[in-house]
């Protein structure tokens, strides 16, 4: 079992700078789930936990030793990639087989680990099969299968569901969660899908252009992320940011005069953050939405509407009959506004009563 740390860490690729000196403290047999948009270095970091990309610069550290000149096959780390290239000659016996193989493992040990790796993972009755007589989620098992036969202190997961479809990621899920607990292994696990980081994570790392933007558990970063790239990446769809200053009653508005109920602090231009979700419909007064799209999608309905010239997105639990071009006057609660400031992007925190 292992505990990771990186600090100040740093990885240049020729002119470019990909990761500018992230720091990061990883328990032993946490869960850590690292998101962030496409191109902003989740991959470059897991390779170079992984050894195969080498430090730049800070230091890398894995059970409490310096790791940044340890080679791969030392770190004692399985990494299970996107694409789980498995071998199609051999069976799935084989495929587990091969790395203790190659690597001269006692067969008598090994033959109980593949017994113990395919109990878990339900790949008993699967073994004599050849790779493509198996669905994506029984592949993907194999690969894990794999990477568990390694019996690492540190798993490290490059999006390893996106090959699969929903029910078959649902079902993974929930398998790889299982996983964690059984093994108690430190995991690093990289995902594009929101659902996965907010139930898999003992804690999320949201990264943004090679910086670590916020760490903190799932219900934490979102009800209180720390700037406005937190709180539009967490949250499906993403939390609305409203431009707001004060206004003449010294409480905000919006550019075209439209109350918020939070009083103004000192300063000039905010953003206030409304989850979709957090919207309700007003009987008068209230947020004067105009109503452009109207989707039912059974369970809510999302409309997509403008208040003045701001884009607002509002998901309502009840069915509506309004139409394009309709005023929906709609209510929030000033303790579900969020508040930063427009050009840092940063937090503001304030007392609740307003
Ligand atoms: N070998 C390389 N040489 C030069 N630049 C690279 C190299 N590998 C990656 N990069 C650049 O480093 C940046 C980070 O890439 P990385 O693959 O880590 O992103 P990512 O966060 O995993 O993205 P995605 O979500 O699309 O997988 C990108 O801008 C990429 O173009
Ligand atoms: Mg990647």
């Amino acid at each position: 079992m292992a505990e990771l740390s990186l600090h100040a860490l740093k990885k240049r690729y020729g002119p470019l700078d990909i990761l500018h000196g992230l720091d990061l403290d990883v328990r032993d047999g946490e869960f850590i789930v690292l998101v962030g948009p496409s191109g902003c270095g989740k991959s470059t970091l897991l390779r170079m936990i992984a050894g195969l990309d080498t430090v730049t610069s800070g230091e890398l550290r894995i059970g409490g030793k310096r790791a940044n000149d340890i080679a791969p096959q030392k770190r004692n780390i399985a990494m299970v990639f996107q694409s789980y290239a498995l071998f199609p000659h051999m069976s799935v016996r084989e495929n587990i087989l091969y790395g203790p193989k190659v690597r001269g493992d006692d067969p008598k040990r090994t033959e109980e680990r593949l017994k113990k790796a395919a109990d878990i993972l339900n790949l008993g009755p699967y073994l004599d099969r050849k790779p493509a007589q198996l669905s994506g989620g029984q592949r993907q098992r194999v690969a894990m299968g794999r990477a568990i036969m390694r019996e690492p202190d540190l798993f490290l997961f490059d999006e390893p569901l996106s090959n699969l479809d929903a029910q078959l990621r649902m079902q993974m899920r929930t398998e790889i969660k299982a996983l964690h607990q059984t093994l108690g292994s430190t995991i690093v696990y990289v995902t594009h899908d929101q659902i996965e980081a907010m139930t898999m994570a003992d804690r999320i790392v949201v990264m943004n252009a090679g910086r670590i933007e916020q760490v903190g558990a799932p219900l934490e970063l979102y009800d209180r992320p720390a700037n406005v790239f937190v709180a539009g990446f967490l949250g499906s769809p993403p939390m609305n940011l409203l431009p707001a200053r004060r206004g003449a009653d010294g409480r905000l508005a919006m550019p075209d005069g439209t109350a918020l109920p939070l009083p103004a602090p000192d300063g000039g231009e905010f953003l206030v953050g409304v989850r979709p979700e957090r919207f309700r419909r007003a009987e008068t007064g209230g947020l004067p939405l105009r109503v452009g799209v109207v989707e039912p999608t059974g369970a809510e309905t999302h409309v997509f509407g403008t208040i003045g010239e701001t884009p607002v997105r509002v998901v309502l639990a009840e069915r509506i009959a309004a139409q394009r071009g309709d005023l929906l006057p709609l209510a929030v609660s000033p303790e579900h506004c969020h508040l930063f400031e427009a050009a840092s992007g940063r937090r503001v925190e304030r007392a609740l009563a307003a």
